[in-house]
């Protein structure tokens, strides 16, 4: 018998402020970099300390962009700023083993923008490097780290929900069509399973794990990437997860978690701060949450590398919240949909 709460429990937010510094090294300084930086440099004490590109003069307009000291004229040379304690891997998806593995051969700390690497065979040579080095290293999951997430977890850890059933998630955006830009270029690992649909994916292995059983249909775009994909991931217990994503259309960007006692619903752009509604199953009752942090959008970015700053300080090497056989198990999912849809790409034919 479960009683539904009559409160909830207050968040435990990540503290952004007070706690151990990193001098963050920023490898590639396109569009999620600049988010990046500016959310660490508004909301925490983390600093970024030099940034790398290819072009010498896209580092120096970044670096003046953002205040950033030191310019690096190659990525070899930003790893091995002995000024830098951690790199932050901010290039198209082809490029993050090869660079992850770059900055912990140098001895670096890294944190990997998502996904950690095109398929999950290449994310476990990224494990495997970073344990023999014994440096930390994370993939730039950053919802796992946002307030509403610490709070669901503890929602699920303290059975609120009862069992789960039903997770169910979406995350469509209207990309325009460039054969050459990263989402719809195989050769840098595009596709909407890579790009976004990864989160929705990685939201229901938070809350069922890894799926024994993954069925996918879709469709592919011109350059043979995926367009769109709806996943539906089977567990043992019978539960299932309803998935979908698609670069071709703006979709509700919604998730809920279905349980025997109550149902999680997130607001739209679940992955980002936003709030949710809690449901009693067999009642009306209901819970709201709202993020009123004031941190809105790519700001949430903020959160994960204040938590990146705690784990290294605490001695860990990777995350406890987002441990690297997460990130490989998200990446097995996303190997075995691509696989079913014929994606073509890099390394993208490790389908089970
Ligand atoms: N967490 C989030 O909310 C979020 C949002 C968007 C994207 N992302 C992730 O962030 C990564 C980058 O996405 P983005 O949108 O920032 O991409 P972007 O604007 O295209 O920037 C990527 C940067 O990578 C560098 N680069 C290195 N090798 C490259 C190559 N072969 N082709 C093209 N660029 C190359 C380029 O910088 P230089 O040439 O100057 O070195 C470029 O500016 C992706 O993994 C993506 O999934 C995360």
């Amino acid at each position: 018998m479960s009683l539904f709460p009559t409160t909830l429990p207050p968040a435990e937010a990540i503290p952004l402020r007070g706690g151990p510094v990193l001098r963050w090294g920023v490898l590639a300084p396109g569009r999620i970099a600049g988010g990046f930086v500016w959310a660490l440099h508004q909301h925490t004490d983390q600093r970024v300390h030099a940034v790398a590109s290819r072009a010498p003069e896209r580092a120096s307009r970044f670096a003046a962009a953002y205040g950033i000291p030191r310019v690096h004229e190659s990525y070899e040379q930003l790893v091995a700023d002995p000024q830098v304690d951690i790199v932050y891997v901010a290039s198209p998806h082809s490029e993050h083993k090869r660079q992850a593995l770059l900055a912990i051969a140098a001895g670096k700390h890294v944190l990997v923008e998502k996904p950690l690497a095109l398929s999950a065979s290449e994310a476990r040579d990224i494990a495997r490097a970073a344990h023999a080095a014994g440096v930390f290293a994370m993939e730039a999951l950053w919802s796992r780290f946002l307030p509403q997430t610490l709070l669901i977890e503890q929602l699920l850890r303290e059975g609120v929900l009862g069992d789960v059933q039903l997770v169910m998630a979406d995350f469509g955006g209207r990309f325009d069509f460039d054969p050459e830009g990263r989402v719809f270029n195989p050769a840098l690992g595009g596709g909407a399973l890579l790009d976004i649909g990864i989160y929705p994916i990685w939201f229901a292995h938070f809350a069922l794990g890894a799926p024994p059983r993954v069925h996918a249909t879709g469709s592919l775009t011109q350059t043979g990437v995926d367009a769109q994909a709806a996943l539906v991931l089977s567990y043992a217990t019978g539960a299932q997860a309803l998935l979908h994503t698609t670069v071709l259309a703006e979709t509700p960007q919604e998730a809920v978690i279905a349980g025997t006692h109550a149902r999680l619903q997130l607001d739209s752009r679940f992955f980002a701060p936003s709030g949710f509604t809690l449901k009693a199953a067999r009642s009306d009752q209901r819970l709201r949450w709202t993020d009123t942090s004031g941190i809105h959008g790519s700001e949430g970015l903020a959160y994960q590398a204040a938590a990146v700053a705690r784990h290294i300080a605490e001695g860990h090497t990777e995350s406890p919240l987002h441990p690297l056989e997460r990130s490989i198990a998200v990446l097995e999912t996303i190997d075995a949909a691509r696989g079913q849809l014929g994606a073509s790409g890099r390394d993208g034919g490790s389908a089970r």
